[in-house]
């Protein structure tokens, strides 16, 4: 059965008022949308652990730094809701934009920090974007727990830093990344790549294993970045934002191998940014 689709915060707090009083677990997923099976691992997990789950959908301007972009983001909506029946979640919060931003809105949340390096850097005014609408999604459900993927882990950093510091009793949950059998990790934007591009994509992943493996032998990364670079210029992949390794907890940037460290990579294909990380 298909989850009724809630559009507005009136309607979405009546709801969650009845659980709430029941002493019901709230889980929200927040998304937007283009569901993936990457998405649809959160949704398990929050109905494993959680009375209600709502999933929200949501394609928040502010995070995009260039409008086009915004407008080549895949809309699939229709589908989503299909995609969601046999998971019987309680609502799907597809909020009309003036929801999320009313007129005169005027409040920016900026964890400061965290969001200066890697999509941070690369995309100016991303990370205040994303903390904005999830403040907004998390007190707008007031759910007991999110679940976010460790896919954008810089994300749920941020998200995990601004629910802590703005006092919001909600769990952040970090899910692992889930991959195609080529070991490209899903995302929504692997639906913008052509077939030619969708070819070459998994080599990102694939020369992050490489790179993780020289890591692990006991190289750095300045002697291991500029040959795993050019692998992927020559392959034909267009600019590399970043590939990086750095500490799983603080992101602070790394040369060599350490405990909980991470590998993080950006790269452009044929105008599609794909991004990865993995623990080394
Ligand atoms: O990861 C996403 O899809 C988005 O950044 C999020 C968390 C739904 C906020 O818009």
């Amino acid at each position: 059965m298909t989850a009724p689709i809630v559009r507005t915060l009136a309607e979405l707090r009546q709801m969650t008022a009845g659980w709430r009083k029941a002493g019901e677990a709230i889980g929200v997923v927040p998304t937007m949308g283009a569901l993936h099976q990457g998405h649809l691992s959160l949704v398990r997990a929050a109905k494993d652990h959680c009375d209600r789950v709502i999933v929200t959908i949501f394609v928040n301007p502010k995070q995009f730094n260039n409008p086009e972009d915004l407008e080549n983001y895949p809309r699939t909506e229709h589908d989503d809701a299909k995609k969601l029946a046999s998971f019987e979640v309680d609502a799907i919060y597809v909020p009309d934009a003036d929801q999320i931003y009313p007129d005169g809105f005027a409040t920016n949340v900026s964890v400061s920090g965290l969001t200066d390096m890697l999509c941070g850097a690369a995309r100016p005014g991303h990370f205040d974007g994303v903390a904005t609408v999830v403040s907004k999604l998390f007190l707008q459900t007031q759910a007991d727990k999110a679940f976010f993927g460790e896919k954008d882990y810089q994300q749920l950093q941020v998200v995990t830093r601004l629910a802590a510091d703005l006092d919001i009793p909600i769990e952040v949950v970090g899910c692992p990344t889930i991959r195609e059998e080529d070991g490209l990790a899903m995302s929504s934007r692997n639906l913008l790549l052509s077939d030619r591009s969708r070819i070459k994509a998994p080599l990102l992943a694939e020369v992050m294993d490489d790179v993780a493996a020289s890591l692990n032998d006991g190289k750095t990364m300045s002697e291991i970045v500029p040959d795993a670079t050019a692998r992927l210029l020559a392959a034909g992949f267009n600019e590399v934002d970043y590939l990086e390794l750095r500490d799983g907890a603080d992101l602070s940037l790394l040369d060599s191998m350490k405990p909980d460290a991470r590998l993080f990579a950006a790269a452009w294909l044929a105008g599609v940014r794909l991004i990865d990380n993995i623990a080394v």
